[in-house]
């Protein structure tokens, strides 16, 4: 196995090639960096076979859909990833191969829903989850200290302590650590109880990301943000979350709502399937198609996606088009699909 960090910079993009197989992966791309990665994946001779986002990046413009689609390789992520450009959805404990060099999947969620790290050999790549005496922060984006202190310390913190330690960001010019020096000296997990790493990441105080939104929603849509006006933060945590039995006995009630599904045609008929009834306007299209729904505008008005990130930007959209029975289905298809309630394909 041939391993190297290609950005030299707070952003990490680790490449991964089997030098028998004449296999390579990518985890974590960055898009201002493709020219590069190509160059030098062509420079050793290696076909790209797999490309990996450890999580929903809010920091920088994951380059995993441009390469996915110049390359055709694979571009896996965590079921629970919002985007429409994931080939592959990954759970928890299945083993990807790239030539001969597995990568195992484990399921971190915490710094967001839909974090992973990957396994492989004597190594960890942890994401944002796990970083070098640090962990990645919970307060934006469905982030969940609790979940991040049970994924560090059952998943990360039980792999053999001489297991080196490869994170999705650092910003002190570490390039690597171990799990037991993470286990023993990191300063925001070791000898903290779950109650206080809780207490500790709520209370970080950290200002957002610069650019945030402009890296967060096109890695969640797909859509670039010069294509549509994405709402503010504020106006998406004001989006109503309903739950799904709700939206069901609401469907099954009197006034039964209008169910509207933002995703690709191609989601909208794939495995997940939709609400009965639902009516699809993909996300890309629904400011000059809003119109279309001038005829329910005094309805309730439901919308849907995958995992209920690209349905709160548009409940938010059509919430500031003066639509004001808005909600959002909470969890999106992959919850209502997970409780085994109805759907059509
Ligand atoms: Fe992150």
């Amino acid at each position: 196995m041939t391993f190297r960090e290609l950005n030299h910079a707070k952003c990490k993009t680790y490449l991964v090639m089997c030098e028998d197989r004449h296999a390579a992966a990518l985890i974590d791309p960055l898009r201002d960096r493709i020219d590069r990665y190509l160059a030098l994946l062509a420079y050793f001779g290696c076909r790209l076979e797999l490309i990996v986002d450890t999580h929903t990046h809010a920091d920088h413009r994951s380059g995993a859909i441009d390469l996915g689609e110049l390359t055709g390789a694979p571009v896996a992520m965590h079921r629970r990833a919002p985007a429409p450009h994931v080939t592959r959805h990954l759970e928890g404990g299945e083993t990807l191969m790239v030539g001969n060099i597995a990568l195992k999947v484990l399921y971190t969620p915490g710094h967001t829903p839909d974090s992973v790290s990957l396994l492989a050999g004597d190594r960890v790549f942890t994401g944002d989850v796990l970083l070098i005496h640090g962990t990645g922060r919970c307060d934006f984006a469905g982030g969940d200290a609790g979940q991040g202190y049970d994924s560090i310390s059952q998943k990360l913190f039980t792999l053999p302590e001489n297991t080196l330690v490869f994170p999705a960001h650092d910003y002190r010019g570490h390039t690597q650590s171990t799990i037991g020096e993470e286990k023993h000296s990191n300063p925001r997990v070791a000898g903290r109880t779950r109650a206080g790493y809780i207490d500790l990441m709520n209370n970080l105080g950290l200002p957002l990301p610069d650019g945030i939104q402009e890296a967060l929603q096109p890695n969640q849509t797909e859509i670039d943000s010069t294509a549509i006006a994405f709402p503010t933060l504020a106006q998406l945590n004001q989006v109503r979350q309903l739950d799904p039995s709700v939206l069901l006995a609401e469907i099954n009630g009197a006034q039964p709502p209008f169910v509207l599904d933002v995703r690709e045609p191609e989601e909208f008929r794939g495995d997940l399937g939709h609400v009965p009834g639902a009516t699809l306007i993909p996300l890309r299209a629904l400011t000059e198609r809003a119109h279309e729904l001038d005829a329910v505008k005094d309805r309730e008005i439901v919308v849907t996606c995958r995992v209920g990130v690209r349905s709160t930007t548009a409940a938010a959209i059509l919430t500031s088009l003066g639509f004001d029975r808005v909600s959002n289905l909470k969890g999106g298809m992959l919850d209502w699909s997970d409780a085994h309630l109805p759907v059509e394909h």
